[in-house]
């Protein structure tokens, strides 16, 4: 008697913890968004953190990507500041922007703006995911958040910064207030995944999308704590956990030691030296260019062929991009991707 479907036996799952699949699981970040019509069409006239937190509104905009590509798993609709803006900072998301911060973190003062979350915070993310988990049956729905550095960065810039240097500059200038604004994003952070898997996601990320501008010392002794910290309010739901960034060749050893199962790796490094600076101790997700989906056929095609042959010598494989999906891309073509890797990559 076999067992019926379920997402703990769903190929992403299975791919995570290093156990064996038939076909290599696929997904997306920002599988959900502007590069599909039918989003476009569900978000006239709502503001984006709005919508991040109207529960049929995030069930629906979850669901169309993995109705539309059959992807192996869905990602949870909301954004990294929406805990922040939970606790009652002024934060909005501005189309074509990203982030913007009214009143930026500067100050030890500024401490008090950022209080605890708590789960009475965002009890409409709990009901989001209780309806996802509902539609999707056995496809695992991914929770997120939005990792220490690349949250502080948005706060302490105000808004999307090239080279994070009010950031950098009050992590070496004012070092406790660093490790005391980082304690409190990590524990945000870290609820706000709780709160997820509580309510039934599968797996997590982690995307501490801009790390990559830090050196593996300054990752090491202002970051890695924090992540490890919000990773850890995870550990013992037992769900995988993807821990990803833009740019982090050099820190994927430290990234991996944060307390993931999973290393995020964007396309600037192959899977398999991924694999050598990781000792071949965890999973790998990645790495397509998103910007090759403009390509034509033949050599995307090729790329994703490389991808999941070397995918196979890690010890799991998560077929997804290096970054998100950019808005002008072809939907069609993103399905086409899904096919060809369940195609290459199935074992007969
Ligand atoms: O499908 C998915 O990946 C799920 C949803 C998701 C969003 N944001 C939706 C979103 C996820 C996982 C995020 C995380 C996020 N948000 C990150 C980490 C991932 C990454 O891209 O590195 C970051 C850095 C942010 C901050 C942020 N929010 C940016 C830079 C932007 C883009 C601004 C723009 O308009 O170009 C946002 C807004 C945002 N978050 C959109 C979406 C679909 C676009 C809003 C819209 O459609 O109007």
């Amino acid at each position: 008697m076999t067992a019926a479907p379920s997402a703990s036996s769903s190929l992403l799952l299975r791919a995570a913890r290093g156990e064996q699949v038939e076909q290599t699981p696929v997904w997306f970040m920002r599988q959900a968004g502007r590069s599909l019509p039918e989003y476009r069409a569900l978000r006239e006239g709502v503001p984006m953190l709005e919508a991040c937190r109207r529960p049929e509104l995030v069930a629906e905009i979850t669901m169309q990507p993995v109705r539309r590509h059959g992807v192996d798993a869905a990602i949870f609709f909301s954004d990294i500041v929406v805990p922040v803006a939970a606790v009652g900072v002024d934060i909005d998301l501005v189309a074509g922007i990203g982030p913007v911060v009214a009143d930026p973190f500067r100050t030890r003062a500024d401490l008090d703006r950022l209080p605890e979350l708590t789960p009475d915070d965002v009890p409409d993310i709990t009901e989001s995911v209780h309806l996802l988990v509902r539609e999707l049956g056995p496809t695992p729905l991914i929770g997120f958040a939005g990792g220490p550095f690349t949250l502080a960065s948005y706060l302490v810039e105000g808004g999307p910064s090239r080279h994070h240097a009010r950031t950098k500059a009050l992590m070496h200038g004012d070092p406790a207030l660093w490790h005391d604004l980082c304690h409190r994003l990590a524990q945000l952070a870290g609820t706000f995944l709780k709160v997820q898997v509580e309510a039934g996601a599968s797996a997590v990320q982690l995307f501490d999308s801009w790390a990559g501008a830090l050196s593996r010392a300054d990752y090491e002794r202002f970051v890695l704590p924090h992540s490890r910290a919000a990773l850890a309010a995870v550990e013992p739901l037992g769900v995988p956990r993807i821990h990803f960034g833009v740019g982090t060749g050099e820190l994927l050893d430290l990234m991996g030691s944060a307390g993931t199962e999973v290393v995020g790796v964007d396309y600037r490094v192959s899977l398999a030296d991924a694999v050598a600076r990781t000792g071949g101790q965890y999973a790998v997700q990645g790495n397509l260019d998103p910007a090759l989906l403009f390509a034509p056929w033949e050599p995307l095609a090729e790329r994703v062929r490389e991808i999941v042959a070397e995918g196979r010598k890690a010890p799991g494989h998560v077929f997804n991009l290096g970054h998100g999906v950019l808005p002008e891309t072809d939907p069609d073509v993103i399905t086409r991707v899904v096919e060809l890797v369940h195609e290459v990559s199935a074992r007969t």
